[in-house]
């Protein structure tokens, strides 16, 4: 960890000030302070590692474990620890016994340093099931345990998933609670705006092994449910993927395993896979009023979200990163300098969707190495054909893609009219495309530059009259 300069001025009233953190403070302790609490039971507290046994039955347990690689505490503690081992360590003798807060068993994996020692992922791993391990055998039965996590990776949702399974512990409910304060949120390094409160239980002894089809029924509806509501109040974005994996998981995670038809695991990979492709689809089925989306390729189900959430305005990269891991796009793919939907803007920190006139290559609307062309390709071709008044190109591509007959094409240019702004040339433009008729199949080649004179002179404006 390399240490750096303290960023704000420490004597204004911007957040992390002087006077802003002490007024915080003071606020905290005349809080309590008025906290009447008549009787406190026993308490006890004890500086161990939670991978450590505890011997007590307990009936709730509350813990917020670190986020996988996000902060190094251990480290950032030291700066304050010094500290308070001065002014303290007359009372606090044996808490403050080491010149420097522990570090050895501290849960963080520093992925700079790679996978060597106390720092890597696999000891993080670990380290997290066994404290999920020693909660579960501190837990009574019908004790309830409670995580909070957020991360936008899913590496780090497979990690702590893997850790809860291996700890018999069954989600029986999730919320996503807006825990973060918008002035934490960094624009170049995101975060996200909620965490995921997950309950659980401990999984009866008497549970079996599932059948992938039955669990991904069970996932399908209580993750079409919930997101009903998340929707309606209103998470959207990178926050919506990761707030269905609570329900999600209360089917996969009642199960000591799920198996597929020919006995192959249903793997955590998979179950995270899966659960982002029941989010964009039901996302996209609010967007595409219901259309079916099984058959939409990923950028078109990228762009449709990204236009969503952000609008045409310029986004911020962290949050293009965010959307596009959350569901599962590669982000370089979707900046290719050729062929890409998003293109940096000067500043550097934001990224714009393109439209149609600015994605100038001529390889648009064509098969991607993938051998697939994005359906959002195939608008742009055929508005850029429109525009350039190649009626019998138009026609032909609209009858090579069969672009009249499928109903994703017509859902998806009816979800771009409707983020267009009113009166705008391009909402003209889709609304003209989505009634376009190709007529007869001509025969003509989509690719064949046009030579018809009176084609080429028609104007936009002819276009959308005609
Ligand atoms: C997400 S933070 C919790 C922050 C806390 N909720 C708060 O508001 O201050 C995770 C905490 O887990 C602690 N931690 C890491 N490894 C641990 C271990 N082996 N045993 C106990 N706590 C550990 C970290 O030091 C950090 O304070």
């Amino acid at each position: 960890m390399t240490w750096d300069f303290s960023e704000c001025v420490i004597l204004s009233e911007v957040p992390g000030s002087y006077q802003l953190c002490l007024n915080k403070i003071l606020t905290s302790m005349e809080t309590i302070g008025r906290a009447h609490i008549p009787e406190t039971p026993d308490c006890l507290i004890s500086l161990q590692s939670a991978t450590d046994p505890v011997n007590r039955k307990v009936n709730a347990i509350l813990t917020d474990p670190p986020y996988y690689d996000a902060i190094p505490y251990a480290d950032l503690s030291d700066f304050f620890y010094v500290w308070l081992r001065r002014l303290t360590s007359d009372r606090f003798s044996s808490t403050f016994a080491e010149p420097l807060t522990p570090k050895l068993e501290e849960l963080v994996q520093h992925h700079k340093a790679g996978e060597i020692g106390r720092t890597g992922k696999k000891f993080y791993e670990k380290g997290m099931a066994e404290s999920f391990r020693s909660a579960y055998n501190s837990l009574d039965d019908e004790g309830r345990m409670v995580i909070v996590f957020a991360h936008k990776a899913p590496d780090a949702w497979e990690t702590l998933i893997k850790a809860m399974l291996e700890a018999s512990l069954v989600v029986t409910a999730s919320w996503p609670i807006d825990t973060e304060m918008q002035a934490g949120l960094k624009v170049k390094h995101a975060a996200l705006a909620t965490s995921l409160w997950m309950v659980c239980r401990k999984r009866p002894a008497k549970a079996k092994a599932g059948h992938y089809g039955k669990v991904k029924r069970d996932m399908q509806q209580r993750i079409t449910e919930r997101l009903r509501y998340f929707w309606d109040v209103g998470i959207r974005g990178p926050d919506f993927v990761w707030a269905a994996i609570g329900p999600a998981l209360e089917s996969y995670s009642s199960y000591t395993e799920v198996k597929r038809m020919g006995g192959q695991a249903f793997t955590v990979t998979e179950f995270l896979t899966e659960v982002r492709r029941m989010v964009t689809d039901f996302a996209l089925g609010q967007i595409l009023h219901d259309a079916s989306t099984e058959a939409l390729d990923e950028w078109t189900r990228y762009y449709l979200m990204h236009r969503d959430y952000f609008g045409t305005e310029n986004a911020p990269v962290g949050e293009c990163i965010l959307l596009a891991q959350g569901y599962g796009v590669p982000l370089d793919d979707l900046r290719d300098r050729h062929i890409g939907i998003l293109k940096k803007v000067s500043s550097g920190n934001a990224l714009k969707l393109l439209g149609h006139t600015e994605r100038i290559s001529d390889r648009i609307g064509y098969a991607h190495t993938s051998g697939r062309i994005p359906m959002i390709d195939m608008i742009h071709r055929s508005e850029k054909l429109w525009i350039t008044g190649e009626t019998a190109q138009l026609n032909a591509y609209f009858h090579e893609h069969g672009l009249q007959e499928n109903p994703l094409f017509k859902a998806v240019v009816q979800a771009l009219i409707e983020t267009s702004p009113q009166g705008s040339d391009e909402r003209s433009l889709l609304e003209a495309l989505i009634k376009h008729e190709p007529g007869e199949f001509s025969g003509i080649s989509s690719s064949r530059q046009s030579t018809n004179e009176t084609e080429q002179q028609l104007t936009f404006e002819d276009m959308i009259s005609k």
